[in-house]
């Protein structure tokens, strides 16, 4: 990806990228609760293949292509006056990446601008700390703004569980929402470190056992034989989040969300207090509602549950607009079980 500063932007994308902007006016200039949000969606915008996150004054865009488009950065410059910006390049699903590799994809200094290499970002009032040249994603996923918030509200005097955590937004929403208890797990130490940044961005004191670093898939087996075993409630909860990727590795095996989801639901379950709340997300866009939702309730039939579908989300329409003839592709059901 080369930029050249002295580069201006062509007409017809300086338009376009004058059009996105002024499309999030909603959240640039009416809600100062917000400061990052998604500047540039893809084909939704305009653009196939480029995404562009503002997170307060760092953007960060981000290809499926190995080549941006000529002039995009002074089109950003011009229509956004950023003071840096960060490029990532998407590597493929399964691929199994080295530090080199995620150097090479997403460098840790901006193609344009001064270094930013941390910053508080805030969504709906809450603070979370954004690392625009860490790797491959800046710490906090756009496309859930409006789940986090519903997480906020539903959490209030329940115990939540949140699995594939990352840097625990889900954790920092329900604690913030009145949570009585919530438990993070991932895969990665320094993600969860990062977490714990989070919680004390926004004045709460995290508990270091309430940040697990493991694999899901063995820790959801570990609580239900705990909750079978121990006498109390002790290993159940409340609400339970499940948030994997779409294509995951764990001890040998694959989890692909597409074949899958419904195997890590019917494992999940007996983790789930009766009457407690499961939020199911799945970001796959080849993956349609319909199967997701089917998968969701075979996985808990096959548990011995049932669930009633309560809300259905996808990604907010503000930031990220949806192209012509395409479905969003984020999927989230919240059931109670
Ligand atoms: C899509 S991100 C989750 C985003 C997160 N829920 C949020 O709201 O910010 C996927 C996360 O799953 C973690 N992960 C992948 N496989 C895992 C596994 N088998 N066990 C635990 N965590 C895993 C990754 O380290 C990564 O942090």
């Amino acid at each position: 990806m080369q930029y050249n500063p002295h580069m201006s932007a062509p007409p017809d994308l300086l338009t376009l990228v004058q059009h996105a902007v002024a499309r999030r006016d909603p959240l640039a200039r009416h809600d100062p609760a917000t400061t990052v949000y998604r500047l540039v969606h893809g084909a939704g915008d305009g653009l196939p293949g480029v995404a562009v996150d503002r997170y307060a004054d760092a953007l960060v865009v981000t290809t499926h292509t190995p080549r941006l488009p000529d002039g995009l950065l002074p089109a950003l410059v011009a229509a956004a006056q950023p003071q840096a910006i960060y490029l990532k390049r998407r590597p493929p699903e399964s691929a199994r990446l080295t530090e080199a590799d995620i150097a090479a994809l997403a460098p840790a200094e901006p193609a344009w601008g001064e270094a930013v290499p941390e910053l508080t970002g805030r969504e709906n009032g809450l603070a979370y700390r954004i690392r625009p040249g860490a790797g491959l994603h800046a710490g906090l996923f756009l496309d859930m703004r409006e789940v986090r918030a519903r997480v906020r509200d539903w959490a209030a005097g329940r115990t939540v569980l949140n699995t594939f955590a990352y840097t625990c937004a889900f954790g920092v929403a329900a604690s913030a929402g009145g949570a009585t208890r919530v438990l993070n797990i991932d895969l990665s130490r320094s993600t969860l470190a990062w977490g714990q940044d989070n919680y004390i961005a926004n004045g709460l004191t995290p508990d270091p056992y309430d940040f697990v670093y493991g694999d899901v898939f063995d820790w959801l087996g570990r609580l239900a034989r705990q909750s079978r075993t121990i006498a109390q409630r002790a290993q159940t909860f409340d609400l339970l989040i499940l948030d994997p990727p779409s294509f995951a590795r764990s001890r040998g095996q694959i989890f692909r969300a597409a074949q899958d989801y419904g195997r890590l639901v019917t494992l999940a379950a007996p983790v789930l207090a009766p009457g407690g709340l499961l939020l199911a997300c799945c970001n796959l866009a080849q993956l349609s509602l319909d199967a997701f939702r089917r998968q969701v309730m075979v996985g808990l039939t096959a548990a011995g549950r049932t669930g009633r579908i309560i809300a259905t989300h996808h990604e907010p329409t503000v930031d990220f607009p949806v192209a012509p003839g395409e479905h969003p592709y984020l999927k989230v059901l919240a059931l109670e079980v």
